[in-house]
Formats: C-alpha cells, structure tokens, sequence
C-alpha cells in the first residue's frame, strides 16, 4: 500500500509536486503520464526516499518514507524493485553476474544467489544468452537484465521510470508484456511513462501528472485521459 498525502517539493522557489495526494493498493498496475517536467521523476525520487519532500507523508506499507534516516532508506530501498530508463549494468559482468551481484551485496548464500538468479533470468526470457555482456546485448535485452536484477529481492513493488525511453517499438511491446506478467505474479508496478502507446494498451490506472499536480486519476485510463 502506497500513500502520499499533501505532499509537496520544491526546488527553490519552483513547486514540482504540489499537494500531491494518491493511494495505490497492492497489486494495482498503475502509470504515471504526464509531459516532460511535469515531475513524474521527482515523484519516484520521493516514493524511494531519494529526494527529501519539503511538506507532506509518503507511507509504504509501514515505511514513513518521509521521516527515515538514510541507514533506514537503504534497508527500505532493497524491499523495492527499482528500473530506470538507463539500465545501469555494470559492463564487466554477464547477464547472470549483473543479477547475482545484487543479491550478493546482500549477503545472500550462493546455493540461493544461483537458484534466484536461473529463477529470474526464466521470468524475463534471458537463460539463453546468460553468459553475454551488456555490450553484446540489444537495448531490450539489457532492460530485461535490469528487471531480472530488480527482481532478485521479490519486491512487492516494482518502479519503473520510463523503461522504455531507449527502446524501439518491438522491444517495448515486451518490456511492457514482462510487466503485466510481473503484475500477475503478484506485484505492485508504478510506470512513469510519456510513451502513449504503451499507456494505451495497457488499459489500467493511469495517474496524469501536470506542473507538479495531480490532473486526472482513471481506473481504466489513457494517455490522453483528462
Ligand atoms: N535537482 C533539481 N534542481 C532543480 N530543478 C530540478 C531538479 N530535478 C528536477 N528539477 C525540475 O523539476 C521538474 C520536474 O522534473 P522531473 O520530475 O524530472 O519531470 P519528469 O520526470 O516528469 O520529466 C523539471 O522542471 C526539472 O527541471
Ligand atoms: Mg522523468
């Protein structure tokens, strides 16, 4: 369960998020739309604890995201899922040692790092090229190394900030069915998104974003929704 309540941040004298007010209740599938700046990214930041809000509360089950110490962040931080437009694998490492390391700089045993990682990888349809590095990897490909380490730690939520932004049409269209599929398997997603197409497949909740405010909120929304 996501709640923000009142919850405002500004840069200066600039408000992104004014008074921003939502709840989202588990296993909901929802997206944030919204023109460029129109703060969806700073939303997330907040959602994650990585950017301090200047009024308002964010609770996440029993996390007062708002009121934690960095140290409690970091612990919180590791029960999300976390993906960025950006896939942000470490180039060194193979596909099966980009999601493993998440897990090991965890400390979790290695006969549990290599069962969670053949587990995951299998979710996001990589077991075949395990062993390739990103820059062997196509775009989509290395997003779905990014979900498959995002998904070591089973979040109940899963953030994704615009996942697609650096993917064609076709690479898209899966990244989008991995996540209805991670939905189904039980967890919350949070999409911010400006990708119309991917908004209007979807058919769920969708959250429109516009000079920090909320705009329109549809159970069964579209891009355009207002
Ligand atoms: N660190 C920062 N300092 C000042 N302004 C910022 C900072 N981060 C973001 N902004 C501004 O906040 C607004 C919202 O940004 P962002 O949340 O990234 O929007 P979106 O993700 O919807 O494109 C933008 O106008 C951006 O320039
Ligand atoms: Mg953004």
């Amino acid at each position: 369960m996501i709640v923000f309540e009142n919850v405002s941040k500004q840069y200066g004298v600039r408000k992104i998020l004014d008074e921003i007010s939502l709840s989202i209740k588990p296993m909901e599938f929802v997206s944030i739309v919204g023109p460029s700046g129109a703060g969806k990214s700073t939303l997330i930041y907040a959602l994650i604890g990585a950017e301090k809000i200047n009024t308002g509360s964010i609770l996440v089950d029993d996390y007062k995201v708002h009121a934690m110490s960095e140290k409690a962040l970091q612990l919180y931080r590791r029960k999300l899922g976390i993906v960025f437009q950006d896939y942000k694998l470490l180039p060194r490492k193979n596909v099966h040692e980009n999601v493993a390391f998440a897990l090991e700089a965890t400390g979790t045993p290695q006969y549990l790092v290599n069962k969670k990682v053949d587990e995951v990888l299998e979710t996001v349809g990589l077991m075949d090229i395990r062993n390739h590095f990103p820059y062997q990897l196509s775009g989509g490909e290395q997003q779905r190394t990014a979900i498959a380490r995002a998904l070591a730690h089973d979040p109940k939520l899963l953030i994704a900030d615009e996942p697609t932004g650096n993917l064609d049409p076709k690479a898209t269209e899966d990244i989008l069915e991995l996540l209805l599929k991670i939905n189904k398997n039980g967890s919350t997603i949070l999409l911010a998104t400006h990708d119309k197409q991917i908004v209007d497949t979807l058919q769920r909740r969708v959250i429109r974003l516009e000079d920090g405010k909320i705009k329109s909120d549809m159970a069964k929304g579209s891009y355009d929704s207002k």
